[in-house]
């Protein structure tokens, strides 16, 4: 068909909305890319092509299409181990093969292979594009189905979760899942990662909501009065014991008790863990009789357990009983597309604490704050933000409220990254001229102050200063 007749037949079929969708086609003939490119973009598809099979591969990779033309005989590898590879990656994504070879055989082998459909050259525009519309527009509806499904469970069970990352959306499954059971589920990830939050997550979600959530950290007590805050102790257990105490184990019975740091738990308090864990039973400090109890464990590290086993410093027996259903956070550098959503969640969060009107942030402040590597993950995150919050007049939260360290101010020396013509006492000087700067700022210009922080004597900073021509913005305060 040439040019002019698809015009002519798109002019006849003209829908007033154009279709949408990205469709890839994998032929090796450039005669038959460019006449299926210029039909379907016509359509008002979005269109990539590729010449042979791995080019192919690598373009579906590179962008989430929504249907693939691909044709059965390419000069590197058949269209069925192309066909394979696409399926091991998503197996949804509509293939509608082509070949110029239909024989039975192939076409059965094709829907065999997970083929959406089986097309003949020289095909039927007409036929062709019904194909099309009818593959896009099951594909489009599926996936409005999963983005909704999703959308209703996250708006519906997390609504303080925030997250859109693939191992975050893994994470949001997992809880829906493990809620309402009562497992015992280790939660692991580093500092600041949301394990609290999520455990909190699961005992809202389980039929235990109405029951005490109890959460204590395992790693700041001395083993001693840990033992006693978790069993509790009659009086005179110990010389301090002047009358007896509930321990945390009958707080939560019924409810969920939240083990924080259970890495650093003492060898001993580990064992009578697990015999609660095993038998639900266990004893107040100097008592003599057995309590029963009904309390689901919740745990959380940022150790590596496993490693601590290894080396002997953690029950292998607990460990298989904590870790019955693992959550694992990853850190934040590792999901930086959940860092846009958790601002927008925290300046809204803030600006109500604070009763402000809705803080933005501007694209400029979004950069550095996307390069930055997290190493306090999401609760580094949430005070930065809630710093900007404070700080911030206007409505617009810009690049000037973020902290040096983040906005990359006084740290990104371009004689650093790129030396040029500087000789290395230049850069040193440069280096030492910014962090002098940067510390007569800090003290507002006061010298001594300065002097005092950097422990020299204040005749060596003035030194400095002088050689360094650094200009001395205000007068100290005195
Ligand atoms: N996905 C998230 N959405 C919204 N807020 C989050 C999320 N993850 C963490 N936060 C917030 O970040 C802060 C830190 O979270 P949390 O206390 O649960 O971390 P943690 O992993 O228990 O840290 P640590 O190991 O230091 O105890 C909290 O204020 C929490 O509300
Ligand atoms: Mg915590």
């Amino acid at each position: 068909m040439s040019e002019a007749a698809v015009m002519t037949r798109h002019a006849e079929n003209h829908v007033a909305v154009p279709a949408t969708g990205c469709i890839l086609i994998i032929d090796d003939e450039a005669e038959i890319r460019e006449s299926l490119q210029t039909l379907l973009e016509l359509e008002g598809y979005e269109v990539i092509t590729a010449a042979n099979g791995a080019q192919g591969l690598m373009r579906s990779g590179e962008k989430p299409f929504d249907l693939v033309l691909l044709d059965l005989t390419l000069p590197d590898q058949d269209g069925f181990s192309v066909l394979s590879t696409i399926r091991e990656r998503d197996a949804y994504l509509p293939v509608i093969m082509i070949t110029a070879y239909g024989t039975v055989e192939n076409a059965v082998r094709a829907m065999q292979s997970g083929a959406t459909n089986f097309v003949q050259k020289p095909w039927d525009n007409e036929k062709l594009l019904a194909d099309v519309r009818e593959t896009m527009k099951r594909r489009q509806a599926e996936e409005e189905n999963v983005q909704l499904k999703r959308a209703l469970k996250q708006r519906y069970s997390f609504e303080n979760i925030v997250g859109k990352s693939e191992p975050m959306l893994r994470v949001f499954d997992l809880i829906a899942q493990v809620a309402a059971s009562r497992s015992t589920v280790l939660i692991q990830g580093e500092s600041g990662t949301g394990k609290e939050v999520i455990a909190k997550a699961i005992h809202t979600h389980s039929p235990r909501k109405d029951q005490p959530f109890v959460p204590v950290n395992t790693g700041s007590m001395p083993p001693d009065l840990l033992e006693s805050t978790l069993f509790g102790h009659l009086k005179g257990a110990f010389t301090s014991a002047i009358a007896s105490k509930k321990g945390l184990f009958e707080v939560a019975d019924k409810g969920t008790l939240f083990l924080d740091e259970i890495g650093s738990m003492g060898m001993e308090t580990q064992a009578k863990i697990l015999r609660v864990l095993q038998d639900k039973k266990f004893m107040h400090l100097g008592g003599t009789h057995e309590i029963q109890v009904d309390v689901r464990i919740l745990a959380a590290t940022n150790v590596d357990l496993q490693q601590l086993v290894k080396e002997g410093r953690f029950r292998e027996d607990l460990f298989y009983r904590l870790n019955v259903i693992s959550v694992d956070l990853p850190p934040l550098r590792q999901r930086k597309e959940d860092i846009p959503l958790l601002v927008d969640h925290f300046l809204k969060k803030y600006s109500e604490e604070n009763e402000h009107p809705l803080r933005r942030i501007t694209a400029e402040a979004l950069r550095p704050l996307l390069q930055h590597s997290w190493p306090g993950n999401v609760r580094e995150l949430e005070n930065t933000m809630e710093r900007a919050v404070v700080l911030s007049t206007g409505t617009e939260v810009g690049v000037e409220l973020l902290p040096d360290n983040i906005a990359g101010r006084h740290v990104m020396l371009p004689m650093i990254d790129q030396p040029g013509d500087a000789s290395l006492f230049q850069i040193l000087e440069e280096c030492e001229r910014r962090i002098i700067t940067g510390m007569l700022e800090k003290c507002h210009w006061n010298q001594t102050d300065a002097a005092e922080r950097f422990h020299v004597p204040l005749s060596t900073l003035n030194q400095k200063i002088k050689r360094l021509n650094i200009e001395i913005k205000k007068k100290g305060r005195e």
